[in-house]
């Protein structure tokens, strides 16, 4: 089991403040890591996710950015590694979702979009795989979704979807591209987890039928991330780099 103890790390989880990205600082702590929290200013759920990192034993360090701002990134993960010592481990977890008709959809929503989901997680990658590669060790793990491999009947956001794809195939090339120096790159793909993203109205109605379009028939729990998060950024999975790991509850093997 040493292989999957985080003491001694510290890792940097973005979208810290709020559902997986929440659920997966806190597992790592639990494994044992100490964690920067990094997401937007003044998200309140940054307090709660400190507050659980604290009470298993391990540090906390809340950091206020915007994944759409490579400053910001680069600012917080140069306060985190003064603070708390070198990052080992990155989690890419910060976006949004919403929906809309594709033939309606603004040009402001798309872009948007765009923005946060992807050139933001790419920026992400740059900070975290700039200072892992210097250093021939990390890993980085990010938020993909089961809708970059497929289309859910009923819900209209062609945009995310396209994000989501985006992110497999970004993990996948720079894993490949970093696979020699050290740096393992990594996603997870969830199903339908029980997070505020899944609290908006417009999805709420489809929750229902999301359950019965699962295998399991239920939702996925935020913790039910975090542990698959941990064996990917451990040296558990030493030979894992590229991978997307569905966590589904057996929706995209139907
Ligand atoms: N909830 C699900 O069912 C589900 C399923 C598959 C994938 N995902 C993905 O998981 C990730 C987290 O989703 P969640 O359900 O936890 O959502 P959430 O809304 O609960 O949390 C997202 C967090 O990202 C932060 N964030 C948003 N824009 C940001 C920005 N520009 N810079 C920094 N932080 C920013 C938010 O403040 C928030 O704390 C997302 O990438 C989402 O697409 C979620």
């Amino acid at each position: 089991m040493k292989r999957f103890d985080l003491s001694g790390k510290l890792a940097f989880v973005t979208g810290a403040g709020s559902g997986l990205g929440q659920a997966i600082a806190i597992a790592l702590a639990e494994a044992g890591a100490d964690v920067a929290c990094f997401d937007l200013a003044g998200v309140l759920g940054q307090a709660e996710t400190s507050a659980a990192i604290v009470a298993v034993g391990r540090k906390a360090l809340v950091l206020d950015g915007d994944v759409t701002e490579p400053a910001s990134i680069e600012a917080a993960f140069d306060r985190a590694e003064r603070g708390a010592g070198e990052i080992d481990i990155a989690v890419n977890s910060a976006g949004i979702a919403n929906v809309s008709p594709a033939e309606a959809m603004p040009r402001s929503q798309f872009l948007r979009m765009m923005d946060i989901n992807l050139n933001g997680l790419f920026w992400s990658c740059q900070v975290e795989g700039r200072r892992m590669l210097a250093r021939g060790r990390g890993s980085i793990l990010n938020m993909a979704s089961i809708c970059g491999s497929t289309a859910v009947p009923g819900l209209e956001q062609a945009h995310y979807d396209a994000t989501k794809a985006a992110v497999i195939r970004l993990t996948k090339s720079l894993a490949a591209e970093w696979s020699g120096r050290g740096v393992r790159v990594n996603c997870l793909s969830p199903g339908f987890m029980t997070t505020p993203m899944n609290c908006r109205p417009e999805v709420a109605e489809n929750v229902r039928k999301f359950v019965d379009m699962t295998p399991m028939k239920r939702m996925g729990q935020p913790h039910e991330v975090g542990w698959p998060a941990v064996f990917l950024s451990s040296d558990a999975a030493s030979y894992c780099t590229g991978v997307d790991l569905n966590i589904d509850g057996g929706f995209l093997s139907i």
